[in-house]
């Protein structure tokens, strides 16, 4: 049984592990369903997973990182929305608004898959929107993910908004279903 610390980091704590979770994303985004061609890049390339979580980091985010010993197991992002976060991801199609909560990342890495890592990172993300007060959180993942959809509807009271196709990183198209939860409408 895997003992997972998890550690919460923002701002420059966050940065000086962007080149770790950006490892992680290439490797765990590259296999089914999603193969994104994610490449590690630098700070300067926004494209790049390197530059993506640079900008990421510097938002009003935060970094859950989970280590089982000295060896990064996954991650996940949890941030509450700005003007320039929701027009960079594109949120506005859905409602998505200034104040809302946005779960942005989760990947765990395959060694420490099925050990029940993703749902604590996102049980601890509901924690934290909870305590920033925020009225809509918003997710976003591939239809094919159904640990994901599965979590946050049947754990934690999401329901689906829309699905659509993207064209994402590496001209991969991305099936993807939009998940939403109002916390004053009483859902549960
Ligand atoms: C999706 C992802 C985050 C799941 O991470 P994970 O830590 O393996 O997830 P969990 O262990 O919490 O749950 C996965 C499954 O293992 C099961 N599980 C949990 N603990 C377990 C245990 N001790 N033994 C066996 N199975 C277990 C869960 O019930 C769940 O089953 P389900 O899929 O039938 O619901 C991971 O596979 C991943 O990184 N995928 C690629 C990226 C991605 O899709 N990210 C999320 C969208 S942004």
């Amino acid at each position: 049984m895997y003992d997972f610390r998890i550690d919460i980091l923002e701002g420059s704590a966050a940065l000086e592990h962007v080149p770790s979770f950006a490892r992680a994303q290439v490797e765990v985004f590259a296999a089914p369903p999603w193969r994104l061609r994610w490449y590690e890049g630098t700070s300067e390339d926004p494209k790049s997973a390197v530059g993506f979580h640079t900008w990421v980091a510097q938002q009003d985010s935060v970094y859950l990182a989970a280590f089982a010993g000295d060896t990064l197991a996954g991650f996940a992002v949890g941030l509450v929305l700005n003007e320039e976060v929701i027009r960079t991801l594109e949120l506005a199609q859905f409602g998505a608004g200034v104040g809302d909560y946005y779960f942005l990342v989760a990947c765990v890495l395959p060694a420490f898959q099925r050990k029940g890592l993703f749902k604590r990172l996102v049980a601890e993300r509901m924690e934290l929107a909870h305590a920033k007060g925020c009225g809509t959180l918003w997710v976003r993942t591939h239809v094919e993910s159904t640990t994901v959809t599965s979590t946050y509807c049947n754990d934690h009271g999401f329901h689906e908004v829309t699905r659509y196709e993207t064209v994402d990183y590496g001209f991969v198209t991305v099936p993807r279903v939009v998940l939403r939860k109002n916390v004053h409408n009483g859902e549960t």
